[in-house]
């Protein structure tokens, strides 16, 4: 089997982090969605993956290279424009020939990997794809599913104003070749998309078989900042913690802390589950639980709580606690000491400040 991991796209939604960084590589726990996804695959014993790229692709091709640092090997499919994820699998058609392959969706993360899934697919040559579907709470924001009463799929719609249940497709498809012939079948939704459910509903009508896997853990897309906050606590509780970097004697770390090469824990209280990243110094501060602390960060005289932070930032002498946010690469957040005393912002296009 192959692998085709999608990596193109706008992510306006993650806008303003996302004008100057592929949605894909903004990590949770200190790792990149995008790195995350090969591992689950290469997990799954598939070393040859396809990714799809679009305009951020200089960038994913210089995280990922030729994916040996994984493990694996990659090739790079270039995407004109953002056409859909029926569009991404009509122009790999090249690399995957006649294999049956996995496409996972760059920017979702699920809990427990894909290898079960990857051998029941491999197990049952009678099925043409194979589906992952999970109860949401609002299903109208992504593609849905109908089952009948034997468990079979009837019908699948994408974002319906009306769904027809609370079934929601996950980011994990996997197919064999008779998918080609629906993705040259189907036209272009409302939104102009080639959609991948439409692909899939003309596999059902056309009489393929299309099995449907109900998943019960957790799995969330991180289109949202608030998506991509839940997705960095659990995965942040399902972290192995380890000590790389150093604790001073006037700090207090509890046993679910990750912290990296190089961090420094300076006169600070540090609780889990968070992880610091390496070369990154917490002085005289605390970091509350599900924080995720990139690398080469420094957080002094300030308290944070439930956040990601990127590279390069620094949070400073900030008089309240700052909870639920995301900070981006080389932001400041400090106070300005000088008169006349006032809020003195440089905020990109799209930031969001929450003011007390
Ligand atoms: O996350 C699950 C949902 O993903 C499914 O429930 C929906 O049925 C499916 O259509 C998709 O919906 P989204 O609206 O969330 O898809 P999004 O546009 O965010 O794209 C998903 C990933 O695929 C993202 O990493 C970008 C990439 N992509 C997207 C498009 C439209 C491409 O590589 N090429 C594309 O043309």
């Amino acid at each position: 089997m192959k692998g085709l991991i999608l990596s193109g796209g706008k992510g306006t939604r993650l806008y303003p982090l996302t004008y100057t960084r592929a949605k894909q590589l903004i990590p949770v726990a200190n790792k990149p969605v995008l790195f995350r996804v090969i591992e689950a695959i290469r997990d799954a014993g598939i070393t040859e993956i396809g990714i799809v790229i679009g305009d951020t692709g200089p960038e994913i091709k210089e995280a990922v290279q030729d994916g040996s640092q994984f493990g694996v090997r990659v090739t790079y499919i270039q995407q004109e424009a953002p056409l859909g994820l029926a569009h991404a699998v009509k122009i790999s058609r090249d690399f995957l020939g006649d294999e049956r392959f996995v496409m996972f969706l760059g920017d979702n993360v699920i809990q427990g990997g894909i290898s079960p899934l990857i051998a029941e697919f491999a197990h049952h040559h009678e099925w043409n794809s194979q589906i992952v579907l999970t109860e949401v709470e609002f299903p109208e924001q992504y593609g849905v599913a109908r089952l009948n009463g034997e468990g079979r799929v009837v019908e699948l719609i994408e974002k319906p104003k009306n769904p027809p249940s609370n079934l929601a497709l996950v980011g994990i498809y996997m197919f064999d070749h008779h998918i080609f012939e629906a993705t040259e079948a189907i036209k272009p939704s409302w939104r102009g998309e080639l959609e991948i459910t439409d692909a899939i509903q003309w596999l059902v009508e056309h009489g393929y078989v299309v099995y449907p896997h109900i998943h019960r853990g957790w799995w969330i897309d991180t289109g949202r900042p608030g998506d991509m906050l839940n997705a960095n606590s659990l995965v942040l509780e399902e972290l192995t913690p380890e000590i790389r970097g150093s604790v001073d004697s006037a700090s207090e770390v509890d046993s679910r802390v990750t912290v990296e090469e190089g961090a420094e824990i300076i006169n600070s209280v540090v609780r889990g589950p968070t992880i610091i990243g390496r070369h990154t110094r917490i002085v005289n501060s605390y970091v509350g639980p599900f924080s995720s602390i990139y690398h080469h960060v420094v957080i002094e005289n300030s308290e944070i709580e439930r956040s990601i932070v990127l590279e390069h930032s620094i949070i400073r002498d900030i008089p309240t606690r700052i909870q639920d946010s995301l900070i981006g690469r080389h932001a400041e957040v400090t106070v300005n000491t000088l008169r006349p005393k006032a809020l003195k912002l440089y905020l990109g296009d799209y930031s969001q400040l929450g003011l007390l």
